[in-house]
């Protein structure tokens, strides 16, 4: 009879080999010990390179808590890694309000809006986003500090994605989730609405566009710094274009951001 390995329980810390990884380690732990607590059972995980660390800090919670819980990823990265930490995987649709969820970014604004698709998981890190919802009451002053329904969607990252305004340090655009019929016209569109020099986002070995997990194109958007002051009106002006499925502008949306930072220590907003 042919055995199937049993994945490890609780694998091992994984190695952080560079300043940059160590950042991402310090903002996944910190993100997780503050905001992942013990009733918390439905859990959005998201997607890139610093949600192992999120995993791995989660599994570290232990068998007793993590057997009551169900973890939502937002693509099949995510999966794999819920998957390989052998916690119980759900989806959105079977469980549509979620406790928390935490995700990276591509880059992060002083208001924490936030561009997210680099890894073209946009469309269905929103959705986890929007499902994560908690009512916080509070009477401090400032324009997230009302009693309000808000969305537990913290994000995680290392120092590089911390920036005063969208597209300082993520030149590379905003990612638009296209159906692949409407792509041509899309890119047309995108111009007309401000986006310098969008493009089709090709293959590593660009022998075909990119296909996102929901079978769709995504094109990079270009728009000036000057443009991002007002993420929530280019998300506007792209989510009206007929053919796009999601834009990978996050407005008003996250809780809270944990970057590390390179000499070790934490920025929390
Ligand atoms: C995928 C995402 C990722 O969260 C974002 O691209 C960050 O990835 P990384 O940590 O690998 O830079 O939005 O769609």
């Amino acid at each position: 009879v042919k055995q199937t390995p049993v994945p490890e329980l609780n694998p091992p810390t994984l190695v952080v080999t560079t300043e940059i990884e160590a950042s991402k380690q310090q903002a996944a732990w910190a993100a997780v010990d503050r905001h992942i607590l013990p009733h918390h059972i439905v859990i959005g995980i998201g997607s890139g390179s610093t949600v192992p660390y999120v995993v791995e800090r989660i599994v570290a919670q232990g068998a007793d808590v993590n057997k009551h819980r169900v973890f939502i990823p937002t693509g099949f990265q995510s999966k794999e890694l819920i998957v390989a930490a052998n916690l119980r995987l759900g989806d959105v649709d079977q469980y549509p309000v979620i406790d928390v969820t935490i995700d990276g970014a591509d880059e992060v604004d002083r208001d924490l809006n936030a561009i997210k698709g680099g890894g073209a998981c946009h469309l269905r890190e929103k959705v986890l986003a929007e499902a994560a919802d908690t009512f916080v009451p509070t009477n401090a002053e400032g324009p997230r500090s009302r009693d309000r329904l808000t969305h537990s969607f913290i994000i995680v990252a290392d120092y590089r994605k911390n920036s005063e305004y969208l597209g300082t340090n993520w030149k590379a655009g905003v990612p638009v989730e296209v159906a692949p019929f409407a792509y041509a016209k899309v890119l047309q569109n995108l111009v007309l609405v401000g986006s310098q020099n969008p493009k089709l986002r090709m293959g590593k070995a660009k022998a075909g566009p990119v296909v996102s997990d929901n079978g769709n194109f995504i094109i990079d958007a270009p728009f000036s710094t000057e443009d991002l002051k007002d993420p929530l009106r280019i998300l506007k002006l792209i989510k009206m274009l007929t053919g796009v499925v999601e834009v990978g502008l996050f407005c008003h949306m996250a809780e809270a951001a944990y970057f590390g930072n390179v000499d070790g220590s934490l920025t929390v907003r």
